[in-house]
């Protein structure tokens, strides 16, 4: 292999299927360094790719200082770039597709901006100014804004950015913080890097995201929910248990709504019942979930506990539900509703005068 002993940049280059983009991309990241006079090396981390990916970057490492990492299988975009990071020589490291819809002039910018101390972490960013997105439909553009902006709601860390949800970055290596933390699974890397790792300030730099223009995209559906799921596991607990609060009020409502409209039950059962079950789903939801590390002791007194911890909220609750229901609004769902609201207002204020006055 061509190798560079001290380089300045690990550029790695997460591939799966790539054999017709890879020389271009290997070629311009050389023009583009070399001519900026910045020491560099690229780790491809091909996932066994059938196209024979590998096979080419191999060949290329003759002539460029390219390492490549092959892996048995496709273990996923985020894994595969923990793993060049794992095999980077350089304290700066960049992250990059390898179809071109990044470009490589870019690295040397980034570069500059990360040696100047004062960013810790630069994203190529879509969206500052300067920056933006070439050929998408209007609803490509939706769907990315909108996980952008779920990002940004339920990973505060990420509010930051603009672009929190970028594939091209790059950041000292300390910044990533442990790298046995980081989630493997999934796409979005940068996000897992911002929720978890340890660095001051993070920088934004515009470019111009264009199509792909061989090869195809390896975003699938599935890939979709790994991001939602992720995202709400970045997700701080007061956001998680309010996540389970809002999934608890659909689900006493549902509950309600079949024993009255289904089973025919009186609005007094209907409406137990309807608490009851929304407070064992909360508690199974915060549980398995929200506090998932901070479980002790057997369940049956986290369970107690719980109930107990709601107690006034559940009387008002259903005092609440019971007397609208009767005297002002004559139906079981909206009764209901009321007095959720009730209850939460009770919680809030017993919470706040007297757990955290
Ligand atoms: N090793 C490996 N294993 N590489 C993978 C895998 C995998 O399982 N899945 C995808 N890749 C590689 C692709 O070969 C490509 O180099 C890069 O990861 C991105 O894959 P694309 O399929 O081109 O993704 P995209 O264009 O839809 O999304 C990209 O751009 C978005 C916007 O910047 C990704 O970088 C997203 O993370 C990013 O949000
Ligand atoms: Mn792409």
């Amino acid at each position: 292999m061509c190798e560079v002993k001290h380089p300045n940049v690990s550029v790695v280059v997460p591939t799966y299927n790539e054999r017709d983009n890879i020389e271009e991309l290997i070629t311009r990241i050389d023009r583009a360094l070399s001519s900026a006079k910045i020491p560099y090396e690229v780790v491809v981390v091909d996932d066994n790719s059938p196209d024979g990916t590998a096979e080419v970057a191999s060949r290329l490492s003759t002539r460029y200082p390219v390492k490549v990492i092959k892996r048995p299988g496709k273990l996923g975009l985020s894994s595969a770039v923990i793993e060049g990071v794992r095999n980077s020589a350089a304290d700066a490291i960049a992250v990059m597709d390898a179809d071109l819809q990044h470009p490589p002039e870019l690295i040397p910018r980034l570069y500059q901006r990360l040696a100047q101390g004062g960013c810790d972490i630069v994203v190529a960013s879509r969206y500052v100014r300067g920056g933006e997105v070439r050929g998408w439909s209007v609803f490509r553009r939706l769907v990315s804004r909108a996980a952008t902006m779920l990002a940004r709601v339920l990973v505060p860390q990420a509010r930051k950015v603009n672009d929190p949800l970028s594939g091209y970055f790059m950041f000292k290596k300390d910044a990533i913080g442990r790298l046995n933390h980081i989630n493997p699974r999934g796409f979005k890397i940068l996000l897992e890097i911002l929720a978890k790792g340890r660095y001051r300030r993070v920088c934004e730099e515009p470019y111009s995201f264009g199509l792909r223009v061989r090869g195809s995209s390896k975003l699938s559906s599935k890939v979709m929910w790994d991001f939602v799921v992720q995202t709400l596991n970045l997700s701080p607990d007061y956001l998680k248990f309010a996540i389970v609060g809002a999934s608890g009020t659909l689900v006493n409502l549902g509950v309600v709504a079949l024993c009255r409209y289904v089973l025919g039950l009186l609005h007094e059962v209907a409406s137990a019942l309807g608490i009851e079950v929304s407070v064992i789903n909360n508690f199974v939801l915060n549980d398995l979930w929200t506090f998932r590390s901070r479980r002790m002791g057997p369940w049956p007194l986290r369970l107690a506990k719980f109930h107990l911890s709601t107690l006034a909220s559940i009387l008002v609750q259903y005092a609440t539900s019971i007397v609208a229901f009767h005297y002002v609004i004559h139906e079981s769902v909206i009764s209901q509703f009321l007095g959720i609201v009730a209850g939460f207002i009770v919680n809030y204020t017993v919470s706040r005068r007297f757990v955290w006055r």
